[in-house]
């Protein structure tokens, strides 16, 4: 029995004399291959076990165990060294190498033309204001001049929030439809001349498709000053649209109704490539009941307003085709613009 004990001791002496002689990497592999590998001196010390006696086996066991750990460390320390000399032996950095470029993110579509819209109109001489976009009954219907038992406030149309109020008792809390619920804001808290544009959210339980989301932007502009005319309307909704889509772009008003409007108008841009009107959203003055709701005297001042869709917008600007592209994410999309 002892001299099994033997032969892995003298395995482990044998194995680590050789590895000392070996140099370079073919013969450090070779070394590898003949002890450590599935053929190995190991594996043959390995089947000796099978043979011994019961009693002997498990402590043979851990001999050979032992060897073998021995074996491969001493084997992975001299790999390692081989393998850092051989790589010193090179330049350690190849100043010619082209660097990873690191990934950065992009505006979004729908953010990057909010942006050139405000910066447009800015030059325009319009301000920016924001709102929120949960709002109560006076702000989205109330002030707009949509009355009480107008069917704009049905819950088929509305994002109610649940338990936060009875929506038919003008108690309600929602997400805003429109962006126009700013317009009110401002004209409570800023007397005129007043002249802003206002980007953001709006929701509406729309079924989903090429055209509709239940979620998207608008972007809302309101002027109040003395003597404003829809002459002003038209004409800055002109230079808006030839500025933003090219100067040889015709508007078309078609006239319309809104409750916080008279008169109304929808605006309608020609795309040439598509040999079709496009709807950009509504406008119109703003009607004196808005006016009187928001503590500012219709006889002293006069304004319009439009509410102009910004996926709408963007889809003309950039070509595209489905508004479900806006929100899917996909890389592919997202880089070409
Ligand atoms: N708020 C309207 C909508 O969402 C659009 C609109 C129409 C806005 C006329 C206006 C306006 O400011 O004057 O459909």
């Amino acid at each position: 029995m002892s001299d099994v004990f033997a032969e892995i001791e003298a395995l482990r002496s044998e194995a680590l004399a050789e590895l000392g002689q070996a140099e370079g990497a073919d013969a450090i592999e070779a070394f590898r291959i003949k002890y450590l590998g599935t053929k190995g001196k190991l594996k043959d010390a390995m089947k000796l076990l099978g043979k011994a006696a019961p009693a002997d086996k498990p402590k043979l066991g851990q001999a050979v165990n032992a060897v073998q750990a021995a074996i491969k460390e001493a084997y992975e320390a001299k790999h390692a060294g081989a393998a850092s000399a051989a790589a010193g032996a090179k330049d350690a950095i190849d100043v010619t190498e082209p660097g990873d470029r690191p990934t950065v993110g992009r505006s979004h579509v729908i953010s990057k033309v909010v942006d050139e819209l405000l910066e447009l109109f800015g030059r325009l001489g319009f301000a920016t204001a924001t709102g929120p976009e949960l709002e109560d009954d006076w702000h989205n219907f109330v002030a707009l001049n949509i009355p009480a038992s107008h069917p704009a406030r049905d819950p088929n149309d509305n994002f109610y929030l649940a338990g936060q109020g009875d929506w038919s008792k003008g108690e309600g809390v929602l997400l805003r439809t429109q962006t126009s619920t700013v317009q009110v804001r401002i004209m409570e808290t800023q007397r005129p001349p007043i002249r802003v544009v206002i980007p953001g959210r709006v929701y509406r339980p729309d079924t989903i498709d090429a055209t509709h989301l239940p979620m998207f932007h608008q972007l809302e502009a309101l002027v109040v000053d003395r003597d404003v005319t829809m002459v002003d309307l038209k004409s800055t909704a002109l230079q808006f649209v030839r500025g933003y889509f090219g100067p040889a772009t015709q508007v078309r008003f078609r006239p319309s109704f809104f409750p916080f409007t008279e008169p109304s108008a929808e605006v309608d841009v020609w795309f040439e490539d598509k040999q079709r009107w496009i709807e950009l959203g509504g406008c119109g003055m703003v009607h004196p009941n808005v006016l009187t709701n928001c503590g500012i005297d219709p006889n002293e001042f006069s304004g319009w307003a439009f509410g102009f869709g910004v996926e709408r917008i963007a889809m003309r600007k950039y070509a595209i085709s489905d508004i479900r592209m806006l929100v899917e994410n996909d890389k592919r999309f997202l880089e070409q613009v």
